[in-house]
């Protein structure tokens, strides 16, 4: 995908005032009908400049896989681009006490990246948006669901975008369809969810597999 420098230079410049390290614009196929939306980058993505290549990714892999769907043909990125971090205690030698840790994006950094999503958005065209989580799923539609409720649903809505001044979300005229997911992380710290992981999967696996079927006929 082209990106324009002075949209790189600007989101880079409106990040500035967070703990925010690292750049990550996305990775994969920019003309796939499937775009997924993670949170942010963590230490390892940050390092490499890759997406979801941590643990989060592995299991992201193979939420993929199960759906037949491969990293390469889909278009995966993230509604903040670098990653946001906190300053914790630790005992480790040479360390100085402290280390950094992954944190959720807040509002601020997600609006501060906000112009990235919605130039791709606009650029790509998905048919299908899946919102890894619910920091990507209130990003996106700007809405409070609980994410137990809306779990594989299909949702057809506009998104959110920046207005002009770039400083409030308006949603869009054009309605995308989107389909939230657990964040993929989410199972390590609740591993009873898995079930219902899994039950969403099957639900998307049969929406995919209709519009393949729609499109052959
Ligand atoms: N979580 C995300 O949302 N994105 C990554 O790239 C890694 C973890």
């Amino acid at each position: 995908m082209e990106w324009p420098e002075d949209l790189i230079q600007s989101a880079k410049r409106r990040m500035e005032p967070y703990d925010t390290e690292g750049f990550v614009l996305g990775n994969g196929d920019p003309e796939s009908e499937i775009m997924i939306v993670g949170e942010a980058p963590g230490e390892n993505e940050a390092v490499k400049g890759i997406p979801f290549i941590g643990r989060a990714g592995d299991e992201l892999d193979k939420q993929l896989q199960y759906l037949g769907i491969n990293r390469e043909d889909v278009y995966i990125t993230s509604v903040a681009r670098s990653r946001p971090y906190k300053w914790v205690k630790t005992n480790k030698k040479g360390s100085g006490g402290m280390r950094k840790a992954n944190r959720k994006p807040n509002n601020k950094e997600v609006l501060a990246h906000a112009p990235l999503l919605d130039y791709q958005i606009k650029e790509m065209d998905p048919k299908v948006i899946i919102a890894l989580g619910s920091v990507a799923y209130l990003r996106l539609t700007g809405r409070k669901d609980k994410m137990t409720d809306v779990l594989g649903e299909r949702i057809e809505t506009p998104i959110q975008q920046l207005n002009e001044e770039g400083d409030e979300y308006i949603p869009t005229e054009k309605t995308y369809t989107l389909i939230p997911l657990y964040h993929p992380a989410a199972v390590f710290y609740n591993p009873k969810i898995k079930e219902d992981i899994y039950a969403s999967l099957d639900k998307v696996k049969t929406y995919l597999n209709k519009e393949t079927e729609n499109r052959s006929s």
